[in-house]
């Protein structure tokens, strides 16, 4: 992963120039990334702030998998992440479900993957990743800094980020080749996951697509899937949602 790179000083996002150059037959691998995004994407249809001095970068990949796994996909690279800028800062980074990196109680990093299926096989993803590492806390807008910081601002020193990409696509690579091969992967670092979750154990209210769950997060099972224990003891599983601060 990682050849070739695309680099631009400025673009509207990544993750929609990696999709553009993918479907005109940019290989396996690419990584799209950019010093500034003007209209990063985020997650549920959501603005991602992408002011100069974070990790703006997509990667394309063609090799086909199970739609069922897709899930993996961001998990794995919630895990990647989490391993390596907690190696790099030695700051106690955590991972909310399904997929944010949290530093302090607050957002240092998102995923965004968006797949392209037949209904039974994923044949090209993009995965966008967005990381707030060297941007001064001044630079976020108000309602920004309410939820999120840099690994800058809690660590008080500038991070590498061609080492943190660089070290990120070889763990990356390795996990996704056990999904691209039909073997076990969320499953081997499933531990991993949960050991430095920051949504397990916790009283959370999650926002589904239909409505929102109020409970106790008690497990993350292997296929991605968070438990929640409501009030009057029922659990109810949560396949895909988000946790409201
Ligand atoms: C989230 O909402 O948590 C996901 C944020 C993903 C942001 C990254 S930045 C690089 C890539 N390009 C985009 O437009 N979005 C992703």
């Amino acid at each position: 992963l990682g050849h070739p790179v695309v680099f631009s000083p400025e673009v509207d996002s990544t993750n929609r120039l990696a999709s553009e150059l993918a479907s005109q037959g940019a290989p396996h691998g690419t990584l799209v990334t950019a010093q500034e995004q003007t209209s990063g994407r985020g997650r549920r249809g959501r603005v991602w702030f992408s002011h100069p001095g974070g990790a703006w970068f997509s990667l394309i990949l063609r090799r086909p998998f199970a739609l069922s796994r897709a899930f993996e996909l961001t998990l794995l690279a919630s895990v990647a992440l989490q391993r390596v800028i907690s190696q790099l800062t030695k700051l106690d980074v955590q991972i909310k479900w399904p997929n944010d990196l949290f530093v302090n109680d607050r957002k240092v990093g998102g995923i965004l993957a968006e797949i392209r299926s037949d209904g039974e096989q994923v044949h090209q993803a993009v995965v966008g990743i967005g990381i707030n590492c060297n941007i001064p806390i001044e630079a976020f807008p108000a309602e920004v800094s309410q939820v999120a910081t840099s690994l800058l601002a809690e660590s008080g020193q500038r991070i590498d980020r061609t080492q943190l990409v660089g070290r990120f696509l070889a763990l990356y690579g390795e996990m996704l080749d056990f999904l691209f091969r039909g073997e076990p992967a969320f499953e081997r670092v499933h531990e991993e996951w949960c050991a430095h979750s920051h949504t397990l154990g916790r009283q959370v209210r999650v926002q589904t697509n239909r409505d929102v769950i109020e409970g106790r997060a008690v497990q993350l099972d292997k296929d991605g899937t968070l438990m929640i224990r409501t009030q009057n003891g029922e659990d109810i599983a949560v396949h895909s949602g988000e946790v409201l601060f």
